[in-house]
């Protein structure tokens, strides 16, 4: 299995962004770009406006993992604006069927994210559909939060539900206090691809930070 680094940068110098996503294009496997509303989660960040203004900056695929109501009204403008995945919370919308419909039919991957208090089971009607499942290790809004030990059974279980879910194929990812100390810990559970953004770009050296995480898992 392919084991995946996602800097995010939500804890990047956002003066800067070049500069940052240039530290770590040689290392990242992906760009991890958090979308907030303000509602949905009590933050904002990042527009489709930025997506597009990065585009053209790396090589790396860009995840757009949106934090918004209603992300329907989104997923169009974040596809021309150049994302290469496209990741829609479950409790955001009662139309999820939908929305994955429409950025796969977009010709774009997507993923389903569950928020720690969401079970698992309440995504199962579209797992055969979806290229990832991010599980949220913190709840999401904020950078620089404590890992949740709980959702390490979570990310056990969404592995053994690819194992048994007819035409199930898809990545598993953790997102939200990723670090030297917890990233073994997400890997033995089951996770293939790490967002890591505080752990990262709090540091003088992001890319030597990338490669320390991989040299844990590796
Ligand atoms: C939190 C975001 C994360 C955030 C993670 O809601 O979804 O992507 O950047 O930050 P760290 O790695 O600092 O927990
Ligand atoms: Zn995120």
């Amino acid at each position: 299995m392919t084991l995946r680094i996602a800097p995010s940068v939500l804890s990047a110098d956002f003066a800067n962004l070049a500069t940052d996503v240039a530290k770590i294009e040689d290392v990242g496997d992906l760009i991890h770009i958090d979308v907030m509303d303000g509602h949905f989660v009590p933050n904002l960040a990042f527009g489709p406006q930025v997506v597009a203004a990065l585009r053209p900056l790396t090589k790396l695929p860009l995840e757009v993992h949106l934090m918004v109501d209603k992300p329907e009204n989104f997923v169009d403008e974040f596809i021309k604006a150049g994302a290469d995945t496209i990741l829609v919370h479950a409790e955001s919308t009662p139309h999820l069927y939908r929305v994955i419909q429409l950025i796969k039919e977009a010709g774009v991957k997507a993923g389903v994210v569950v928020n720690p208090g969401t079970p698992i089971e309440s995504v199962s009607p579209i797992l055969h559909l979806v290229d990832e499942v991010l599980v949220m290790t913190v709840n999401p809004g904020f950078g620089g939060q404590k890992f949740l030990p709980d959702m390490l059974r979570k990310v056990t279980h969404v592995a053994q539900l690819r194992d048994t879910t007819a035409n199930a194929d898809y990545t598993i990812e953790v997102d939200g206090g990723v670090n030297a100390d917890t990233i073994g810990d997400c890997a033995n559970a089951g996770a293939d691809t790490f967002v890591a953004g505080s752990f990262v770009f709090d540091n003088a050296d992001p890319a030597g930070q990338v490669r320390r995480l991989r040299g844990l898992i590796e």
